[in-house]
């Protein structure tokens, strides 16, 4: 039972209009120009330009290094640039006024490279964090219903919000860390490498989960990702960043009409083709939905030789593992 202070809330809400949370209804909710961002005589970026469309799921990738959490750190107002401008949901973040604003700070959700939970508290008690920082006027009863809810929309068995983060597998924790980035419904949500560490399955798995929720709550994602599986399973658009910039953004054959050497070698490279051939058979791609042709041939050798860490010779200096999957696993 929510506390009469609950009911008293939600009935105001019904009730009126101005309640209702904004929603950016423009065309690009991200749109970043001309950024530069540099730490000491570092310089990280340079003439950066990157519009996210509304609606979409934009991958994002980069050897490491090249400053892709640094990107998403400087959207989300963490970072400072040096210079350029950055606007979030049609709000200028670059301007200091706007990037405390708790209001734009409580529309988008962010799951951080590694996952980033608090040890100390439960599944249930993390996803409650944002809600107590930007609700506290919301009851412990409600939070905690909420919590509940946003945990199984994750995908999470009900049981596991009174789990701590050391009682979970790998994939649970990014579940539960996406529940948390859920929790205040954000019309954005930020993922830093979120199926990086995780199997094969694990990490498929994930990505259903990312397209099914972008699909059902209309959100707009910031994706970074090192996984090429991914990439063609469920993004929309891809931005590649090299040389200080997005030297490139649009869909996988698109960016394959470029002659850039480094995206030559990421797509084409064994890697790409490996994963673009588990995309052509796999149940994601609408091609195969409905003539479910049985694969012919021998079915490809899940270790490629290449998986070996940094020594892989391709010189892009990946080799995090979050790469060595091929195609068997998802075929
Ligand atoms: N707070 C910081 N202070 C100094 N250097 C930083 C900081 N954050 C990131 N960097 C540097 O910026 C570069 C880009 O980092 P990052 O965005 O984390 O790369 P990645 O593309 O792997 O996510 C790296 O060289 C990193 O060392
Ligand atoms: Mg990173």
């Amino acid at each position: 039972m929510a506390s009469q202070r609950a009911r008293d809330l939600i009935e105001q809400a019904e009730d009126d209009a101005s309640f209702t949370p904004p929603t950016f209804d423009g065309e690009y909710p991200i749109v970043i120009e001309d950024l530069t961002n540099a730490f000491g005589t570092q310089v990280v970026h340079e003439h950066l330009s990157l519009k996210v469309k509304r609606g979409e799921i934009l991958g994002v990738v980069g050897g490491s290094g090249t400053g892709k959490s640094v990107l998403m750190r400087s959207i989300i107002g963490l970072q400072t640039p040096t210079a350029g401008k950055i606007e979030v949901l049609g709000r200028d973040q670059t301007d200091s006024a706007n990037r405390d604003d708790e209001g734009i700070r409580s529309r988008w959700g962010v799951l951080f490279q590694g996952g980033a939970l608090f040890s100390t508290l439960t599944v249930a008690e993390n996803v409650e964090v944002p809600l107590k920082q930007f609700y506290p006027e919301i009851s412990q009863e409600l939070r905690h219903e909420i919590s509940g809810y946003k945990v199984v929309l994750s995908g999470l068995p009900a049981e596991a919000a009174s789990k701590y983060p050391s009682e979970l597998s790998g994939g649970m924790k990014k579940r539960a860390g996406l529940a948390r980035a859920l929790a205040l419904d954000p019309e954005l949500l930020f993922l830093d490498e979120p199926t990086a560490g995780l199997d094969p399955v694990g990490a498929a798995a994930f990505d259903r989960l990312t397209r099914e929720l972008a699909d059902t709550l209309r959100l707009t994602v910031f994706l970074i990702t090192h996984d090429l599986d991914t990439l063609h399973a469920i993004c929309d658009r891809v931005a590649v960043l090299a040389d200080k910039k997005v030297i490139a953004v649009g869909t996988i054959p698109e960016l394959l009409a470029t002659d850039h050497p480094w995206i030559q070698e990421y797509f084409n490279g064994p890697r790409g083709r490996a994963a673009e051939a588990s995309y052509a058979k796999s149940e994601d791609n609408p091609a195969n939905k409905s003539s479910a042709r049985p694969a012919t041939g021998p079915a490809q050798q899940p270790d490629d030789g290449i998986g070996g860490g940094t020594g892989d010779g391709t010189g892009n200096g990946h080799g995090t593992g979050a790469m060595d999957k091929t195609g068997p696993e998802r075929a």
